[in-house]
């Protein structure tokens, strides 16, 4: 068992403290391993022997690149951005960046004038590196019984073929294409072509719904859509292309049609015979790509130009169509997903995260398939057929890195361990959290049970916005806290700021900013650079901000607190409140609601609703039902509110506001802590509300 002083012994042979270390204040105490004696209880030390083989092996060589990251960025990012494939280099500059909204436009470039192509990198460059053998996806149906995968050379080839496919129907760089599909291998697959082609595409996962789609389709405005006939989810069929269908209906009578529906038909879900269809627009994937040719030319383009675009939720009702470019991204995603992890060619990785949302961009995708990485896509869910499955597919691909979300493990963890201790799990080496943070409770199970106190968990903070990893444990390189995010990634400067915006050293709480960019940051909101800097730059002039609440421990560790706008966090899955409003007062029996956030022992945060009827219309159990059906059917069902609250009243300012505050308190039974409830138009709607929490 290792000590602390085993610990700072072994820290110690590693390296010497280089000179300067003190420049990066907040990083000193557990670069020093000054006060780790003192905590050595809320520590957990890496293994002697994992940080001795991983790329980062103590905090000293952390500081060194980190040190080299912050001081020199362009000399950092450009020496790894050359491992790459450009088929022309990038101007001297390599990057650019105004963050600071009162010195003009908000703008960010990396690399600009580099040409590349970024499915070249991740398939034609490592065939030619000699991985063409390797395998580069595993997939794993629903049912244990249906698997499939292809090498990186199969990739390669059917990637070509829907790139070809899509140039023949006249998808030109630059085009927006949507895609709306399960976790089939066809999915990376149809990210990979269109970034082959230059196209832009914009993934809609495959759990919104045909509104949600239709929304995404009016704001883009693809030439093509591409989805399947079905999915099966568990012992569930979800009719795939009956939600595609009504959502390009909708968006026809917004004036946007769509020529192109290219349909996989997913033969474990449906035949194709039960599939509604319409002539002319909709076209079988299998009686088409197959007949083009393996081979197709790459689209070079400038590394500012767009790669995808994701629509994210925000803190009004319209999504946000959060827009990425080619070559920082390429970079940023290689390099977080290589560090993070601490990659090695023989891991077999599995992210259970969809391609729908940015980590299956990132870490499903671009960043692990960069690396030249076997890569496992599960279809289906993870407590199907029993809470075993996820240890059994472990087992079944001898998986080694093994990166999922708290609310997975936590509802893993209710379950009980004997799921877990009936797989051997051995091959696992490194576990990864993301989407929320991860209670310290959750966090010690997974190490414990599902690692066995011997892999490391990179809790990685990070945003649809930030592209890759920001603040994250190296796995390995320093002692970890059950719950923490830890340090910033290379490259990274995140501050904690005050209300008024000023900086605050050292043990704090406040606003997580970030200052400086990073190649993996997004760069604007599609169609509304306005909305990109009002959101993000204006808040704190100077920062880009997050939107997270985060402190500051005297060691240096960060501990992410949550959301501080109106967005919630529900599994892991991102929803603005007034979203889920929009959808309860389209009923035509709401007249007003109010939604918040509450704690949720599986979920993270559930959905809480306060609903204010119309005149003469009462509540009832079917109307709840009903009210609940509306917001599935227009967000989705992972949208769908946990607590309908009646609300006679909603406790507003004089000036009309509603104070979400007491809210908050009401929804989570805290009513001790209503506070000063004086500068209420009417305080009697509180007592209202209280004597209906029951209801
Ligand atoms: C928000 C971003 C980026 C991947 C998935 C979600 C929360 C994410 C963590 C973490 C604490 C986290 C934040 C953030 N979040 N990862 N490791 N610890 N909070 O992406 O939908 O863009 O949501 O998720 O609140 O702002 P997203």
């Amino acid at each position: 068992k290792l000590t602390t002083s085993n610990y700072l012994r072994h820290v110690e042979s590693m390296a010497k403290v280089p000179s300067g270390a003190g420049s990066i204040p907040h990083l000193n105490a557990v670069i020093l391993g000054e006060s780790l004696a003192s905590e050595e209880n809320d520590l957990i030390f890496p293994n002697v022997e994992f940080s001795g083989q991983a790329l980062v092996s103590s905090p000293q060589k952390y500081l060194e690149m980190y040190k080299r990251s912050i001081e020199d960025p362009a000399g950092f990012w450009s020496h790894i951005a050359s491992e790459f494939y450009w088929k022309e280099k990038w101007s001297k500059e390599v990057y650019y960046q105004n963050l600071d909204v009162r010195e003009g436009p908000v703008k960010i470039e990396w690399f600009k004038g580099g040409v590349t192509n970024i499915c070249y990198n991740c398939l034609d460059r490592n065939v030619e590196a000699g991985l063409g053998e390797k395998i580069a996806l595993y997939w794993e149906g629903n049912e244990p019984e249906f698997d499939g995968k292809l090498t990186y050379n199969n990739l390669l080839h059917k990637v070509c073929q829907l790139a070809n496919y899509l140039k023949d129907v006249g998808v030109k760089k630059g085009d927006a294409v949507v895609v709306y599909l399960p976790m089939l291998m066809e999915l990376p697959m149809t990210m990979l072509a269109c970034a082959r082609i230059g196209a832009v595409h914009s993934v809609v996962f495959a759990g919104f719904s045909a509104e949600s789609l239709a929304q995404r389709i009016v704001d883009c405005k693809p030439k093509v859509v591409i989805t399947c006939n079905a999915v099966k989810r568990g012992p569930k069929v979800i009719n795939l292309k009956e939600i595609v269908d009504a959502a390009l209906v909708d968006s026809a009578k917004e004036g946007i049609s769509v020529d192109i529906c290219l349909t996989y038909e997913n033969p474990t879900a449906m035949k194709r015979e039960n599939t509604t269809w319409k002539e002319g627009r909709d076209i079988w994937w299998q009686d088409v790509v197959p007949r083009y040719p393996t081979n197709c030319d790459v689209e070079w383009v400038d590394a500012e130009d767009p790669l995808f675009l994701l629509y994210t939720s925000g803190s009004t009702g319209k999504p946000k169509g959060v827009l990425h470019t080619t070559g920082g991204y390429m970079v940023y995603t290689a390099t977080t997903f290589k560090y993070a992890f601490d990659y090695k060619p023989s891991d077999v990785y599995w992210c259970t995260a969809d391609c729908g949302w940015i980590t299956g961009h990132s870490y499903v995708s671009y960043g692990p398939l960069l690396n030249g990485a076997t890569v496992i896509i599960f279809e289906g869910a993870p407590n199907y057929p029993d809470s075993g499955r996820c240890w059994d597919i472990v087992d079944k691909y001898k998986v080694s890195i093994f990166y999922t979300a708290p609310t997975l493990v936590r509802s893993l963890m209710r379950d009980g361990d004997g799921y877990v201790s009936k797989y051997s799990r051995k091959s696992l080496r490194v576990l990864g959290s993301v989407g929320e943070p991860i209670n310290p409770s959750a966090w010690r199970w997974f190490f414990n049970v599902v690692g066995d106190s011997r892999c490391p968990i990179s809790d990685t903070w990070w945003q649809t916005e930030t592209g890759g990893f920001m603040i994250s444990p190296l796995p390995g390189a320093w002692p970890q806290k059950p719950g923490s995010a830890t340090f910033p990634f290379f490259g990274v400067q995140p501050v904690i700021v005050d209300e008024k915006g000023q900086e605050i050293e050292g043990e704090c709480s406040g606003y997580l900013c970030v200052k400086s960019s990073w190649p993996g940051a997004f760069r604007t909101l599609y169609g509304d650079h306005e909305r990109y800097e009002t959101t993000y730059f204006k808040p704190f002039p100077g920062y880009y901000f997050s939107g997270d609440g985060c402190s500051r421990d005297k060691d240096g560790y960060h501990w992410l607190t949550g959301r501080v706008d109106d967005v919630i966090n529900v599994s892991g899955h991102r929803i603005g409140t007034a979203e889920v409003e929009s959808a309860l007062v389209s009923h035509p029996h709401c007249a007003e609601a109010a939604v918040v956030g509450v704690e949720h022992e599986v979920k993270g945060q559930g959905i809480y609703a306060f609903v204010t009827l119309v005149e003469g219309v009462d509540y009832s159990e079917e109307l709840r039902r009903n009210l609940i059906l509306t917001v599935r059917k227009q967000i989705g069902a992972f949208a769908a509110p946990d607590n309908i609250h009646w609300a006679p009243g909603l406790p507003k300012t004089r000036s009309g506001k509603i104070m979400r505050r007491i809210l908050r308190k009401i929804a989570s039974r805290q009513l001790d802590e209503l506070g000063d409830t004086s500068t209420l138009a009417d305080p009697s709607v509180v007592d209202q509300l209280i004597a209906l929490a029951g209801v």
